[in-house]
């Protein structure tokens, strides 16, 4: 009797650990953060990677013939901070760094001519992963913004980029290696870049919502029907993590003029008023006619506990370079701390 007890309570304990504690924190590391001046400066060596459960160092880039591009040799071959980041799984073991290829910068007609021809295909996969095994990386993210957009096909790219796709998972997942992909989830390109959703889902083993992309959209509101979006196209919930930023946007009366990091949000605080935005469930700071909507560690909380009612993999933040990582305004690493407490 006491034995059987006993197994019970260690399957409830096994069960309850696997339904609540497993949710992702991505952090998405930029590589030229290392040249921002004075404390907004980010090297490798400051993320903390007990509370991020994936780096994904950005970017690597695509050559026109299929091969893996590096496009900060100083820093990648000098400053070494890839290895620097693979020093960080000595720290904890259960981290996961990613190689990210792609990003806004990146040209679109590239991916588009390199998915379309079987060759071409062919010497990427095998470029990335030779560099992933070189480094030492435990995955790979493909950022490609967007398939059949700016300057892409918007005819053939989004079922090229399926064909990609699962030609790159056969062969990283051979090695070991995990495949994940950033993905917009406006209806628009929904509709140009990924109108089999299923097709996507079932060719990565985790997908980035990378709603910071999509013009100002940290509203709950827009959470939401970026998540409903994905899953009633057939996307599985679990391989799914939402996106959540670390920056602002500042307006002031007639336009957008620009974007700040919390980092430096968190210093406005004599002259600036903090006020909550209830419909979308963020934080804004205001002086006279400027006006900073942006994330903190309660509206990314929200966003965590939105997460888990769907049952998703994670949150990917953008990026862990603005989040108070120096600890000028209170406890170091703020909103990234609460998004891991939130879903551990
Ligand atoms: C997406 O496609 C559907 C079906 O073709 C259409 O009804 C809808 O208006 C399109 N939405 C956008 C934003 O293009
Ligand atoms: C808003 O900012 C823009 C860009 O900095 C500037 O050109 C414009 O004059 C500003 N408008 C107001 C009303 O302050």
């Amino acid at each position: 009797m006491m034995k059987k007890f006993a197994t019970i309570l260690v399957l409830l304990t096994i069960l309850l650990k696997v339904s609540d504690g497993e949710g992702r924190v991505v952090c998405y590391f930029p590589s030229w953060a290392i040249y921002i001046p004075d404390n907004g400066k980010f090297q490798a060596k400051n993320i903390d990677p007990n509370i991020c459960t994936h780096v994904i160092y950005s970017y690597i880039g695509l050559n026109p013939n299929g091969a893996v591009l590096i496009l900060d040799d100083w820093e990648h071959t000098l400053l070494e901070e890839v290895a620097h980041l693979m020093g960080l799984k000595d720290v904890n073991p259960d981290l996961k760094v990613l190689a990210c290829m792609g990003g806004w910068n990146e040209n679109s007609a590239i991916y588009s001519q390199v998915s379309a021809h079987p060759e071409k295909r062919s010497t990427m996969v095998q470029s990335v992963l030779t560099y992933l095994q070189k480094y030492g990386y435990d995955g790979f993210a493909l950022d490609w913004e967007f398939p059949g957009q700016r300057g892409g096909d918007s005819d053939k790219d989004s079922s090229n980029f399926v064909t990609l796709l699962k030609e790159l998972k056969t062969a990283l997942n051979a090695e070991g290696l995990t495949l994940s992909a950033g993905v917009s989830a406006t209806p628009e390109s929904m509709n140009i870049s990924y109108p089999d959703v299923k097709a996507i889902s079932d060719n990565l083993d985790q997908i980035n919502i990378l709603s910071f992309d999509d013009g100002y959209s940290a509203g709950i509101s827009n959470v939401d029907g970026d998540i409903k979006r994905w899953l009633d196209g057939g996307a599985d919930p679990r391989k799914l993590n939402i996106g959540g930023s670390t920056y602002g946007r500042s307006f002031n009366a007639s336009e957008a003029t620009g974007t700040l990091g919390y980092n430096k949000i968190c210093q406005f605080d004599s002259d600036w008023k903090y006020v909550w935005d209830d419909k979308l469930q963020v934080p804004n700071k205001i002086k006279d006619d400027q006006k900073i909507v942006y994330e903190d560690a309660k509206s990314l909380g929200i966003k965590a506990d939105v997460a888990i009612e769907y049952n998703l993999g994670g949150v990917a933040v953008w990026s862990v370079s603005t989040d108070d990582f120096l600890g000028l305004c209170g406890d170091s690493y703020p909103l990234i701390t609460s998004l891991y407490n939130h879903l551990n």
